[in-house]
């Protein structure tokens, strides 16, 4: 049975990755998807996989832009329910070596961006029954991240920033929670980027990353867009309806707390 059928879900980052993954299951699950991007060739190929969806070039870190995003996607499909806020960057480095342009460029994505676009769709959720906001989080906003400071520290500051909106919107019976994922080592993050920055900031092979990051998880093995797709669905749907200020893990049992 689909359980988000007639919701309108707002994604960011949706060109790639587990923004892609999402919108693909949302549709599938009867919502209507709005897919904001910067990549807007990669978001309207996300667009193009699945029924009523659209795509829309933003930039988190734009106010404005990101109150065109919401824009569009009221005046395509009639409401907003549901905000997935995705889009995020990782630059990672020791502290002599990571610029602090670049450090701060972290949390102007990860963090300035997530408040962007909640702020955006706020007045939109308000119209709706049952609305809510999912931040796709890390277990790196639970557990400092080795030589990854900008990174963990923006994803703290996220798991602050979904407990005081959701203080501040539960009056509003606007639900707000964060997931928190594992590795997902086979995504194009990992693939194109990741597995080559740790493996120089840790001295050792790209396959002795993959094979240190997949001992660390209790369950033994990587975390799959379908694991974190699961508890989107749960938490976007009114089954959720009594959990707010959440940040739930989907690590394999590698973060507990
Ligand atoms: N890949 C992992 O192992 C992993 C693990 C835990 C959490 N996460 C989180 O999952 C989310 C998605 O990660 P991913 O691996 O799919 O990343 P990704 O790099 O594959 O995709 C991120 C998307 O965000 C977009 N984006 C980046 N900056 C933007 C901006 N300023 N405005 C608009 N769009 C922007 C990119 O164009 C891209 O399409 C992120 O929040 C990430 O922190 C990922």
């Amino acid at each position: 049975m689909q359980k988000l059928i007639g919701k309108t879900i707002v994604i960011t980052g949706g060109a790639q990755g587990l923004g892609r993954a999402l919108s693909i299951r949302a549709s599938k699950e009867g919502a209507n998807v709005a897919i904001g991007d910067f990549n807007i060739e990669g978001a309207q190929q996300t667009a193009n996989m699945v029924d009523n969806a659209i795509a829309h070039k933003m930039d988190v870190t734009d106010f404005d832009s990101c109150q065109k995003l919401m824009d569009t996607a009221y005046e395509a499909f009639g409401s907003i329910d549901v905000l997935v806020c995705n889009a995020a960057i990782l630059l990672s480095g020791a502290i002599e070596e990571l610029a602090s342009a670049d450090w701060k460029k972290v949390i102007e994505v990860n963090l300035c961006g997530f408040y962007n676009t909640a702020k955006a769709a706020v007045p939109y959720l308000r119209k709706s029954k049952g609305a809510n906001i999912i931040q796709i989080n890390s277990k790196s906003g639970k557990k400092g991240s080795l030589k990854n400071s900008a990174y963990s520290a923006s994803k703290f500051g996220g798991i602050g920033l979904v407990q005081s909106l959701a203080l501040e919107l539960a009056p509003s019976q606007i639900r707000i929670n964060a997931i928190c994922p594992g590795n997902l080592l086979d995504s194009p993050l990992w693939q194109n980027s990741l597995f080559a920055q740790y493996a120089k900031n840790q001295g050792i092979t790209e396959q002795e990353v993959r094979e240190k990051y997949i001992a660390q998880v209790p369950l033994g093995r990587s975390c799959q867009y379908e694991d974190v797709e699961n508890l989107f669905v749960f938490l976007a749907s009114d089954d959720a309806g009594y959990i707010t200020g959440q940040a739930l893990n989907v690590t394999g049992g590698q973060q507990m707390t």
